[in-house]
């Protein structure tokens, strides 16, 4: 039997597509359920999807609908709908558009499934989680958003290059926002447990660590018309998978903060555990004082862009 009943995806994009079929594939629930306003491609993909089923062996059901209404009895939502970066642009130019379309789907959630738990994508995500769990309503344990498992991938990716290893035996932690000032903190960043600093000189750390902090830009400027998927929906799916199975895993993503590492009323990239009913806590893990004034520099530019949306609490 499936972990869950339904998981709605907000967006048929290549996001919300590629998703979608991680989700369909793992088989993690009854029924997937694309949704967008565009008449014809939320249908069209789950067709499609659905017809891979027989090869591939999975019961899920892939619906597709335009309405909103098919939010109801989701389990598990995860908001992917907005605009993309283009080359030269900010994940924070987005934030009035893809605010617009936040709001309308927070209010769907808080009318159609007030018991969700939800994962939000879109960018500016510390932002636009904060925005989507203030709209919706909903318990802030039960949003929130994807960030450092994408911006580890990354980082993990570029370490396993760099020492020609298995890119699963990397294990890291980059904490702040997901944008410009993210934080890896290499305090923490492994392989198969060997501390990083001993494995990579510093200056190839330093540039590692940079690529990393430009990985979605990078992606971004060789599409030219769209941003990164792949690695952001497994990213997603391994959130879904750990809510589907109360899996109870330690991960980084955009958790809301009241006193940890020192915030209040703030989303941002933090460790937590992660099971069925969303953030069941965050982790405090001790910091370097550079990396403890890195993240206090992260937060800030999450607020800085809250206070753009007029959301910020002063
Ligand atoms: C990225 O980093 C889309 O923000 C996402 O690729």
């Amino acid at each position: 039997m499936s972990a869950l009943g339904k998981v709605v995806v907000l967006g048929a994009g290549n996001i919300g597509g590629s998703l979608a079929q991680r989700l369909a594939e793992l088989d993690l629930a009854r029924e997937v359920t694309l949704v967008d306003i565009i008449d014809g491609l939320p249908q069209g993909k789950a067709l499609d999807l659905q017809e891979s089923a027989p090869i591939l062996g999975f019961s899920t059901r892939v619906t597709g609908a335009t309405s909103l209404d098919a939010l109801a009895g989701a389990d598990v939502v995860v908001e992917t709908a907005g605009l993309a970066r283009k080359p030269g642009m900010s994940r924070s130019d987005l934030l009035e558009k893809n605010a617009a379309i936040v709001k309308g789907h927070a209010e769907a959630v808080r009318a159609h499934a007030p018991n969700a738990v939800v994962v939000v994508v879109t960018n500016p995500v510390d932002v636009m989680t904060y925005y989507f769990r203030q709209v919706s309503g909903l318990p802030a344990p039960r949003v929130f958003g994807e960030s450092g498992t994408l911006d580890t991938a990354r980082f993990r990716t570029f370490v396993a290059e760099a020492l020609h290893v298995a890119p699963r035996d990397v294990t890291s932690f980059v904490l702040g926002t997901h944008g410009d000032t993210m934080v890896p903190i290499l305090s923490l960043s492994s392989v198969g447990g060997v501390p990083l600093s001993k494995l990579l000189p510093p200056d190839r750390l330093a540039a590692i660590v940079e690529r990393a902090k430009q990985g979605g830009a990078e992606i971004v400027n060789l599409l030219k018309t769209g941003s990164a998927f792949y690695a952001p929906t497994a990213s997603q799916a391994e959130l879904v998978s750990a809510v589907a199975t109360d899996a109870h895993r330690l991960l980084p993503v955009a958790a809301h903060l009241n006193g940890e590492f020192g915030e209040k009323d703030v989303y941002v990239g933090v460790p937590v555990v992660l099971g069925r009913q969303g953030v069941e806590r965050v982790v405090e893990v001790d910091l370097t004082p550079a990396e403890r004034s890195a993240f206090a520099a992260s937060v800030a530019a999450v607020r800085a862009d809250l206070a753009l949306l007029g959301k910020a609490p002063g």
